[in-house]
């Protein structure tokens, strides 16, 4: 059987880590993608190289033509542009808006069965606006967020208690941006819910907080150390792990950007949840019960993505 095709469209700091990580976990053969002319033929050659070394079976060519995308099994998607010192994820808007027009309809023409993630920021809107370029099926379009952000969520408290990241599991709903919301409740450290180990004495509901608000200025503050982009291994590794869910037929309950119609009360928007990921892609919205203040916060989140969401088609009226 032919390995799996893995078109990386963008192939900046992102791409290339997403490259580095499918040839090191051998998912399939890549294919990195980008406008600028030689950035992904360098970079596709240069982890290829790798290969002797690390002992991995993988192809990875380098192009700046869509007909090389054909047939590809998965697309994650990061091309645009990253946030710089000051930036909101929301300011990259129109930029990365015209950005995913050209990739919806390179992956419409080219590999209509894929499935694909969307890394590309402002999130929510971005993968929105993907699926409506792209016109693939709603469950075939993810975007990249929840895992990310869980995973910040998940570093900070083993910091805090001193245990294993492996054994702390955390949840975020929301859309990817200040608004999101790292639910303390469904977070816990080897199955004891956080409340608990506040009650247990582990921590205090400051320290607790603190944490929550250091997750959600989580990529802000990488842009302030970075100062010329945004943060690239955490991302990568998040979206492959996903990529890998739906290659492997995982079945993985992840918080991802997904298109929700009936569950949380909304009517067809993309907005972080967990879903059930598996050879179907989105093959079920986890509806779990909030208590009031989880809901308002929610509902603060979504209506952030819903103004971003109305702000694209304002900018491009096909989208209205
Ligand atoms: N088609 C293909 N590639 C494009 C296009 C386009 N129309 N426009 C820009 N690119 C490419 C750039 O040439 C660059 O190589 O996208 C790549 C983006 O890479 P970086 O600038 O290194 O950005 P990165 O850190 O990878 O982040 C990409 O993910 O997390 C988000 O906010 C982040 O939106 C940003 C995206």
């Amino acid at each position: 059987m032919a390995r799996p095709k893995i078109a990386l469209i963008g192939a900046g700091q992102i791409g290339g880590t997403l490259a580095h990580l499918v040839a090191l976990k051998e998912l399939g053969d890549v294919v990195l993608f980008d406008i600028a002319e030689g950035t992904p033929q360098g970079k596709a050659l240069d982890i290829a190289q790798s290969g002797p070394v690390e002992g991995f079976d993988a192809s990875l060519t380098g192009t700046n033509a869509y007909a090389d995308l054909k047939g590809a099994d998965v697309c994650i998607v990061t091309a645009g542009v990253p946030r710089k010192p000051g930036m909101s994820r929301d300011d990259l808007l129109g930029i990365n808006l015209k950005v995913m027009k050209a990739v919806g309809e390179g992956i419409k023409a080219n590999c209509p069965d894929a499935f694909v993630i969307c890394i590309t920021n402002p999130l929510d809107a971005m993968v929105w606006a993907l699926r409506e370029f792209s016109g693939l099926p709603h469950n075939k379009v993810v975007g990249m967020a929840g895992v990310l952000d869980s995973a910040r969520f998940r570093h900070f408290l083993s910091l805090e208690f001193n245990v294993s990241m492996k054994d702390v599991t955390a949840f975020v709903l929301g859309g990817h941006g200040d608004t999101m919301v790292p639910s303390v409740r469904y977070s816990t450290v080897g199955g004891i819910p956080l409340p608990d180990l506040v009650a247990m004495g582990w921590t205090t509901q400051a320290k607790l907080d603190a944490i929550v608000q250091r997750t959600r200025d989580g990529g802000a503050e990488i842009v302030g150390l970075l100062k010329t982009g945004s943060a690239f291994y955490a991302p990568a590794a998040s979206a492959v792990e996903m990529a890998e869910a739906y290659l492997k037929d995982q079945k993985r309950l992840l918080p991802c950007a997904a298109h929700v119609k009936g569950a949380y009360g909304l009517d067809g928007l993309y907005v972080g949840v967990p879903v059930i990921l598996g050879a179907d892609g989105v093959e079920r919205v986890v509806e779990v019960k909030l208590d009031a203040t989880e809901k308002a916060m929610f509902d603060k989140s979504v209506d952030a993505v819903k103004g971003l969401v109305a702000a694209c088609k304002g900018i491009d009226p096909s989208l209205a």
